[in-house]
């Protein structure tokens, strides 16, 4: 459903939308009338030059269409830099690689924060498959840092290929990848997907799912405590222990952090969210309708945080703990930073206000999960104040 408030876009916008519905329609076409919903959504968000990531609209921050927490300030920054420093240090020559590195706000105010501790990571490696985002941060960057620090810093196409030690991060990615949207039909589970009505607009669809998505709906009901209800519509990443042994199977010793909205599994498949979680967002509103203005709305999925650990542990991984964002930045020193003196009372109130966005319950604070993954360390310390690995 559209909210009736969603703002209009301007005629240059609108124009850039209406070539990627072009190039979707295309596809469907010549696909014989459907696509999968998770093709819908990889040309949404990454056609190139087109999609939602891969084109040059603002997107993060007050100007853009929602905000991520390295984006509300350097608070979120400094307690990760300070609370994985300890771990770096144990470690010979370390990396540090962020997936999906947005605006470059979190690279900022890690690699500074290092700097002033004197542990920086011997390379900071950034993996964004968006073109136009990395030479935003690469801007950044180069504006932002000192050549000392910049020098550690490198941008990769694909996953690290060499072993490697150190620290893979993703803030708000998973989210971001693109979700199979699956109902459960008279005969058992269909894939939902995208059609033309008679004028050429976008409407769903539905096809007898095929022998992967039967079996991942089937491990996923296995989990829950009553089977999913005939008319019942969710995601399911498929891809993911496939995903998760590429972009972090290399990775021998060190430590996988997540960060994302979500849930562990029996929350996420409850019987009153039946009509999934996908949720897109237009000018810092929220709406349920992923067919309206194509490339100029974000699309994203809820994470099932049972899912990540099960991949985790299928690419050789063990839990190092599962928290909410609050428990896991107070965990992290939140407090200390906030009780630092401020350079004046304005500096302090804005702080004061990150740090609220940051925890409260009614913000990020608990609908954010941190979920760890360590392989030849021990990072359950991190997770210890308020650690739910119970509940996955
Ligand atoms: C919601 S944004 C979050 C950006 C940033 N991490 C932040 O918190 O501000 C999602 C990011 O993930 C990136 N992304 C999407 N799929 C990815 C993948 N398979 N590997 C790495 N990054 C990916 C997008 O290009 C984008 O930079």
């Amino acid at each position: 459903m559209i909210p009736l408030s969603l703002p209009e876009p301007g005629p240059e916008a609108r124009a850039h939308s209406e070539r990627l519905r072009a190039r979707i329609v295309a596809e469907i076409e010549a696909a014989g009338g459907y696509i999968p919903f998770s093709r819908y959504m990889e040309l949404a968000l990454y056609a190139p030059g087109l999609g939602y990531y891969s084109a040059g609209a603002t997107k993060f921050g007050e100007e853009g269409d929602f905000v991520t927490a390295p984006e509300l300030g350097p608070l979120f920054g400094q307690c990760v830099a300070t609370a994985v420093a300890g771990l770096l240090q144990q470690l010979d020559r370390p990396d540090w690689v962020e997936l999906g590195g947005g605006s470059g706000a979190l690279a900022e105010v890690l690699l500074r924060t290092w700097d002033g501790m004197g542990c920086l990571p011997a390379r900071y490696r950034i993996l964004e498959p968006s073109a136009d985002l990395r030479q935003r941060q690469q801007a950044r960057l180069r504006q932002g840092l000192p050549q000392h620090v910049l020098g550690r810093v490198e941008w990769i196409d694909r996953p690290p290929e060499a072993a490697w030690s150190g620290v893979l991060f993703a803030n708000e990615v998973l989210d971001a990848l693109p979700a199979t949207r699956f109902r459960i039909g008279p005969e058992g589970p269909e894939e939902e997907g995208v059609e033309l009505d008679a004028e050429g607009r976008f409407r769903w669809a539905s096809r007898p799912a095929d022998a992967l998505l039967v079996r991942a709906v089937a491990h996923l009901s296995a989990g829950l405590e009553r089977p999913l209800a005939p008319g019942y519509r969710s995601e399911v990443l498929v891809q993911l222990p496939w995903w998760m042994q590429a972009v972090a199977g290399t990775l021998q010793r060190g430590l996988a952090l997540f960060v994302d909205y979500g849930y562990p599994r029996r929350e996420y498949y409850l019987p009153e969210r039946r009509d999934g979680t996908l949720i897109c967002h237009y000018r810092h509103r929220a709406h349920a309708d992923p067919f309206h203005l194509p490339g100029l709305t974000d699309l994203s999925t809820f994470v099932d945080f049972t899912a990540v650990a099960e991949a985790g542990q299928a690419a050789g991984f063990e839990l190092a703990g599962y928290c909410s964002q609050a428990s896991f930045l107070l965990g992290c020193g939140l407090d200390r930073l906030l009780a630092e003196p401020a350079e004046d009372p304005r500096a302090r109130l804005r702080r004061n206000e990150e740090a609220r966005r940051l925890v409260l319950p009614g913000e990020m604070g608990e609908r954010f999960q941190v979920i760890g993954l360590q392989r030849g360390v021990q990072a359950e310390a991190l997770f210890a104040f308020g650690d739910r690995s119970g509940r996955l």
